[in-house]
């Protein structure tokens, strides 16, 4: 099938969702767009939705391979990832082994404790509430999802964080959290979408503990596309570099 962009369904703050002629399947489009703070801080990062987009499919495809439903189908072209058609469930599901960001500035734990097991938490997403932290009551009250969805939620995500945590492992780079989002396919069926990528993730280098993610920009600092570009090129093959032109 031909796939192309039809008509936009969804903007995001840094991704737009195109239909295509098939119903069950949509174009995702990576923008170089980047924010933080809800979207109050603001900028234009050139390559970053090319890196993100390669970053992510990636990290799909090897969760595919451990058996994991995602909304992933093929990057088209940088930038460009065919996927299936998923109802968005607004839920940030954030995973975390170490602990960083917000839970440092929320919980008095001490920086860089690990969490063994990991804590699963999980925000409304929101702009105009500031992605408030929910529990499984208010969730359930807001009707986003069922019980069973939501342990479906968990232990899937907790699948997630073994598989990708295991795999940076042995590209030298620590996975102290993520966030996730989740939706439905047209089976009704629990399916991993958004994205996985330095916007979405804390990268450190296992070495030197140098930050490898948006945190750089959401802190003022510089080097964030090469941070991203250091990303992508620890984790692709040979294969994928070539296919992307990506150089070490
Ligand atoms: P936090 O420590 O700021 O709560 O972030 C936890 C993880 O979630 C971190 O890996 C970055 C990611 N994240 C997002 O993907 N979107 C967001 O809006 C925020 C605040 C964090
Ligand atoms: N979701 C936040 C925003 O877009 C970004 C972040 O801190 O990751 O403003």
């Amino acid at each position: 099938m031909n796939h192309q962009k039809l008509e936009l369904i969804y903007q995001g703050k840094a991704k737009d969702v195109y239909k295509t002629d098939d119903p069950e399947v949509v174009i995702v489009e990576f923008r170089d767009d980047i924010t933080a703070g809800d979207g109050e801080k603001k900028d234009i990062l050139i390559n970053k939705g090319y890196y993100n987009s390669i970053i992510s499919a990636k990290f799909f495809e090897i969760l595919e391979a451990s058996g994991i439903k995602t909304q992933y189908i093929e990057l088209l072209e940088p930038g460009l990832m065919l996927s299936h058609r998923l109802e968005m469930i607004p839920l940030e599901v954030i995973t975390r082994n170490i602990a960083a960001g917000s839970l440092l500035r929320k919980f008095p734990f001490h920086e860089k404790q690990e969490f063994t097991p990991p804590i699963i938490q999980m925000d409304y997403k929101s702009d105009e509430f500031h992605d408030p932290m929910i529990n499984d009551d208010i969730a359930l009250a807001l009707g986003f999802a069922t019980r069973e969805e939501l342990e479906t939620i968990k232990k899937t995500t907790l699948k997630i964080n073994q598989v990708i945590k295991d795999f940076l492992a042995r590209k030298g780079i620590i996975f102290p959290d993520f966030k996730i989002e989740y939706g439905r396919n047209y089976k009704n069926e629990i399916t991993l979408g958004d994205e996985i990528s330095p916007d979405s993730c804390r990268f450190w280098d296992m070495k030197t503990c140098e930050v490898l993610d948006k945190d750089l920009f959401r802190k003022g600092e510089s080097g964030v596309i090469n941070a991203y570009q250091e990303v992508a090129t620890r984790i692709l093959d040979e294969e994928d570099k070539e296919k992307w032109n990506i150089k070490d």
